[in-house]
């Protein structure tokens, strides 16, 4: 049984198997040779908002054949205390696959434990493995190909989306590097247990110096709003901005996982100046998803 928990759990060769299919689905969306979630039913549990995922999974689920089922945390039993575990085993005799967002890892790993069913992380606070797939399939379109690329991530350098990077770094040999104040910088021991090229550093000048790509993502993740006077003052100068891309490559790509918060992490001018981008690493949510669901099932389009 295959999940997607975690891209710490994949291999460069599973990456690329998802990579190469999501280019196949974007080829060919609207005339798909196979169908293979036909006559599947796949659950959507969400105890967070959110727009990208919930649409892309739904509507990719549709293209593929299949039949999904949204569901608010807070409506079901869950949100009134049932055991994950019981949920687990309730749902893994209904539906054929699960996709969870929510706030500990714990939960989607225990629900995969439980259900016998395949289940995808769609965004716990430690992990977003289907945004890293799908923007290293956007890379992967505009630069041909990862090794010897260097991206910089600049902002909450500790954030779900981070450490997915931080993962995905250590199986595809491009170089990282984390711009962020010191109290937003990764844990040492999850640095030393991904490896990979990976670089922690505090000056985001520095950090964007000769990059290909520099990434944001929002400066207070969901959860974390108690935190939000804190965390605008102290990332204040993580902004991606004009003076700050001027630092990278001529041509380097500006990155931005969606939603943004204009004039906090992003500023407006250089939003504008990479929207193309941003909104195709949105788009391509639904072409590697879709390919993602594919490959949990055993069937991804043959190249
Ligand atoms: N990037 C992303 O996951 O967006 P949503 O929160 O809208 O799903
Ligand atoms: N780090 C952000 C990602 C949003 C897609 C959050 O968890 O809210």
């Amino acid at each position: 049984m295959k999940h997607l928990l975690s891209i710490e759990q994949l291999t460069a060769s599973d990456i690329g198997e998802i990579l190469q299919a999501a280019r196949q689905y974007k080829q060919s969306r609207g005339r798909e040779s196979s169908l293979p979630l036909q006559g599947q039913t796949w659950v959507l549990i969400f105890s967070k908002s959110s727009t990208r995922t919930r649409v892309s999974f739904q509507v990719g689920i549709r293209e593929l054949g299949g039949y999904s089922l949204f569901l608010n945390a807070s409506e079901i039993q869950l949100g009134r205390g049932e055991q994950v575990k019981d949920t687990a085993r309730v749902l893994g005799r209904m539906v054929h696959g699960a996709i969870i967002r929510t706030f500990a890892q714990l939960e989607v790993v225990e629900f995969a434990r439980h259900s016998a069913i395949p289940t995808i992380n769609a965004l716990t606070d430690e992990e977003h493995p289907c945004q890293i797939l799908s923007d290293l399939f956007t890379i992967q379109e505009q630069l041909g190909s990862l090794p010897g690329k260097v991206i910089t991530f600049v902002g909450d350098a500790a954030c779900n989306v981070a450490v997915s990077w931080i993962f995905a770094a250590a199986r595809l040999g491009f170089e990282l590097r984390l711009a962020a104040p010191p109290e937003f910088q990764p844990p040492p021991e999850l640095l030393a247990r991904a490896g990979g090229r990976v670089t922690c550093l505090e000056d985001p000048r520095e950090a964007a110096a000769g990059a290909h790509v520099i990434y944001t993502d929002v400066w207070v993740s969901m959860g974390k709003e108690a935190e939000s006077a804190d965390r605008l003052k102290v990332l204040r100068p993580y902004q991606i901005n004009q003076s700050l891309v001027r630092c990278a490559r001529p041509e380097a790509m500006v990155m931005h996982c969606l939603p943004a918060y204009k004039g906090q992490e992003i500023d407006e001018e250089t939003f504008e100046k990479n929207a193309r981008i941003i909104f195709d690493q949105a788009e391509n949510r639904l072409h590697a998803q879709k390919a993602i669901l594919a490959w949990l099932v055993g069937a991804a389009p043959a190249s």
